[in-house]
């Protein structure tokens, strides 16, 4: 089935990527083209967060994560860093009851323990007030890095060994899938399609493991401009991709 999108596309309701992530890069510069102080950009990119929210629960996507801050990010400047860690405060202050209200999941993953306690209590509510929600899961990585969390992973499962429950023999994909932060997700914890905005094209430390099959998909838009329309621009370029997952195309 088909629906047309804000320009007047088609897009392919059946065939939605259940796991969209997104690297929302270009808040910065967004502030700096205006004079503005950076976290001015960070300002308007969380309201873009919000509208990414209802657009891709709206059109179906089941798990939606957002690269909000990396293990990495602390060596950005003091103020910078605390703006960061306040908007967490703000956006679900302001958003939890429109999440609730479409039915929105919220859950974090990340070293949430070394944040801030109001961050962390900000987070932790959210996760709460919203556990009942089946609808989208809005997945925030927060003090994410996709090497710690393997590394993380490899010594869970060497404490395993060691304890002699699980023998090195068997260990298999779905060993490293059932250690990392995304094992909640179950079938959904590789992401479909992986966004980058702002016209970098690297991956900066984002689920490695994950994105073994994902479509990479890249935009020139800072994340605040990115909008409904580009978004549904970004799907459209993933239903014109052919996923063969390492075999070979099947005719129909
Ligand atoms: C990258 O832009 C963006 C970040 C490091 C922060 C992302 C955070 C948000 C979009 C808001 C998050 C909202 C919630 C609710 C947690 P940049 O600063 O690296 O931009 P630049 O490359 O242009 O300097």
């Amino acid at each position: 089935m088909f629906k047309n999108t804000q320009d007047n596309q088609q897009l392919n309701v059946d065939n939605i990527p259940a796991h969209v992530a997104i690297i929302m890069d270009g808040n910065g510069r967004w502030a700096q083209k205006r004079h503005l102080p950076r976290i001015a950009g960070h300002k308007r990119g969380m309201e873009t967060v919000k509208t990414i929210t209802k657009v891709a629960s709206d059109i179906g996507v089941k798990v939606l994560t957002l690269y909000a801050f990396s293990t990495e990010n602390w060596k950005r400047p003091h103020d910078e860093v605390s703006y960061l860690m306040g908007l967490p405060v703000k956006f679900f202050n302001d958003f939890v009851p429109d999440l609730i209200k479409n039915n929105v999941q919220v859950r974090v993953m990340g070293l949430i323990d070394q944040l801030p306690a109001q961050t962390q209590k900000a987070v932790n509510d959210a996760v709460k007030d919203t556990a009942d929600c089946t609808g989208m899961i809005l997945n925030f990585a927060l003090n994410y890095g996709s090497r710690l969390d393997m590394t993380m992973a490899v010594q869970k499962i060497g404490r395993q060994v060691k304890a002699g429950i699980l023998d090195p023999n068997k260990i298999t994909d779905q060993t490293i899938d059932d250690n990392l932060m995304t094992s909640f997700l179950g079938q959904l914890a590789d992401p479909d399609l992986l966004i980058r905005t702002s016209g970098e094209e690297r991956i900066s430390n984002f689920l490695l493991w994950q994105i073994a099959y994902s479509e990479l998909v890249f935009t020139d838009v800072l994340w605040p401009d990115f909008d409904k329309s580009v978004f549904e621009q970004m799907i459209l370029e993933y239903q014109h991709r052919d996923r063969r997952f390492g075999g070979i195309k099947t005719s129909k």
